[in-house]
This record gives C-alpha cells, sequence and structure tokens, in this order.
C-alpha cells in the first residue's frame, strides 16, 4: 500500500527514467505496480511500452469522472511490462493551468482515487511528478510514504542542497518536513570521466549522508532501453546503469518493505473488492 514519488526541482535530471526502473524493480520482486503520471508531459507511459499517442489519462479526466473515489478504474491501463499504467493524459497548457487550479480548490478530486487504490495492501504506487513546484506533487505529498528527489551532479545541483533537503522544498503531510526516512535522494547522470561531477556527486553525499540512496552513472544504455521501451535492467542488465538504478530501487523497497505479492490479481477490482476481501 505504500505511495512513492519521484521529484525533482528541475526538469531533464532523470526523474521520469527512475521512477520508471524503480517500478520495474518492484514489479520484478512480484508487487503489484501502478505507475502514476502526475506530469502533463505524459511520458511515463513510454518506457512500459505503452502508446505514447493515446490521449486519455486520469488527471485530464478528475474533473469528469462520475465517482472521484473510482474516477481510476477507467483509466488504469495495462501495458506489455505487466506493470499497470495511470497515464497524466493529453492537455494544452491553459488545460494544465485549469486541472492545477481545480486540484488545489479540491484536493480530494486526486486523494480520493489514490486512497481507493492504496487500499488494496498489495499494490505499490509509483508517481511521477512534474518538476519544480506542481499541484499534483504538492497534494500527493500529503499522502506519500517515500519521496525520491533526483538531482545531477553539478554544481547548481549541490549549492541547491540546504533549500532542497528537506528543511525547505520537501514537505509531508500538514506541511512538516518529510522525516529522514521518507525522504532519499539519488544524484543521476554521473560522469564517470569528469572530475567536477564526480566531485559533485561526492559533495552531495557529504552534505546528504545516508539520505543519499543512490549514484547513478550516465550510461547511455539509459535512453536506448527507453527508445525499446524496456527497463535498463532487460536490455542491458551487466550495464553499470542497470547494477546502480538496482541498488538505489532496493533502497526505496527497504525503506517502506510492502509486503510482496504470491499471486496475480485484478487490480481493477482493487477498491471495491477490499470490503468483500477480508470478510
Ligand atoms: N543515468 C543516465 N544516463 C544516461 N542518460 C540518462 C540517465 N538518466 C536519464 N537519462 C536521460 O536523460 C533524459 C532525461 O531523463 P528523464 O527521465 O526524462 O528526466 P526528467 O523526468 O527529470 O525530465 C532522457 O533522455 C533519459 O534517457
Ligand atoms: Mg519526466
Amino acid at each position: 500500500m505504500p505511495l512513492i514519488a519521484f521529484a525533482s526541482p528541475k526538469g531533464g535530471v532523470g526523474k521520469t527514467t527512475l521512477a520508471a526502473n524503480t517500478a520495474y524493480e518492484f514489479a520484478r520482486l512480484g508487487h503489484r505496480v501502478v505507475a502514476l503520471d502526475l506530469d502533463a508531459q505524459n511520458a511515463l507511459g513510454m518506457h512500459f511500452g505503452a502508446d505514447p499517442y493515446e490521449r486519455a489519462g486520469l488527471i485530464t479526466s478528475l474533473k469528469d469522472a462520475a465517482s472521484p473515489r473510482h474516477a481510476w478504474q477507467t483509466q488504469l491501463q495495462e501495458t506489455p511490462s505487466g506493470i499497470a499504467l495511470l497515464p497524466h493524459g493529453h492537455a494544452t497548457f491553459a488545460q494544465t493551468f485549469a486541472i492545477n487550479t481545480d486540484l488545489i480548490a479540491t484536493p480530494e478530486l486526486l486523494i480520493a482515487p489514490l486512497k481507493d487504490i492504496l487500499s488494496d495492501p498489495e499494490v505499490v504506487i509509483i508517481a511521477d511528478t512534474p518538476p519544480g513546484p506542481g499541484a499534483a506533487a504538492s497534494v500527493i505529498s500529503a499522502i506519500v510514504d517515500y519521496m525520491v528527489v533526483v538531482l545531477l551532479s553539478d554544481a547548481a545541483s549541490v549549492v541547491q542542497l540546504p533549500k532542497i533537503d528537506g528543511r525547505g522544498m520537501y514537505r509531508g503531510a500538514s506541511g512538516a518536513p518529510f522525516p529522514v526516512e521518507h525522504l532519499g535522494f539519488v544524484v543521476n547522470q554521473i560522469e564517470m570521466r569528469s572530475r567536477l561531477s564526480r566531485g559533485a556527486a561526492d559533495a552531495a553525499e557529504r552534505h546528504l549522508g545516508s539520505r543519499l540512496i543512490g549514484r547513478v552513472y550516465r550510461d547511455e544504455h539509459v535512453p536506448e532501453a527507453l527508445a525499446r521501451q524496456s527497463s535498463v535492467a532487460d536490455y542491458a542488465p551487466a550495464s553499470k546503469a542497470a547494477q546502480d538504478i538496482s541498488a538505489m530501487a532496493l533502497k526505496v523497497v527497504e525503506a517502506v518493505a510492502p509486503p510482496a505479492r504470491t499471486n496475480g490479481g485484478d487490480l481493477h477490482g482493487a477498491g471495491a473488492s477490499k470490503e468483500t476481501a477480508t470478510t
């Protein structure tokens, strides 16, 4: 039942990539995974083999749903990867601003369906959020169990650290900073041959200590895996990136330690079946 969110102060850092590959890691370990795309870029599904031109999605249909609590059921897509996907949906800039306004005014539009999915104790939601401050990311922070913040290994990211390391930017329920055990940082795209890049990763590690849950090196297998709509672990299992990402994802698994699935199940019945399943 945990909700894990990937966030970052800026875009292009590898948030979507690491969210998708963490989803694959949970699935590999036998968990039922719902990958939730909160970014209007609507790019998460591509990692799972979903149709990139599909226009429907959870966020763009929240207001239209007859029952907000069950809004997710008609939007859930099974993907060739075996991971269930809740796409953001296609939206224009104007529609995205309108959705953000609705979410700020009525957080329950998003909280209710997520709580319904999470009422199934076997389901793990991995959410990809838009870069920087966003309505959906802000709304879900009240129910996030673990937040992964992705940074680049450069000077600009290192100087931001005091601002974003939990005392400031990323806050959970009731606006309190995320407790250490619910917040992990990853430095991504470290350049093996760059002293500056390695030095920036070291500086992040000195600042963050055990809160740094991953150092992921820049590796061309990562974009190649995306081009194949595959996980890095499946596409290039022996690659440095596959090892780095797996080590990071396992830290997230350890932090939330959800019960693993022993057999299959129907995700579409997750919320509705809860009452009957326990009787
Ligand atoms: N460790 C890495 N090595 C090489 N390329 C990477 C790595 N992580 C991400 N990328 C690439 O960087 C680009 C941005 O990644 P993406 O996950 O879309 O970032 P974000 O979601 O933060 O905008 C993509 O082309 C992705 O394939
Ligand atoms: Mg992204």
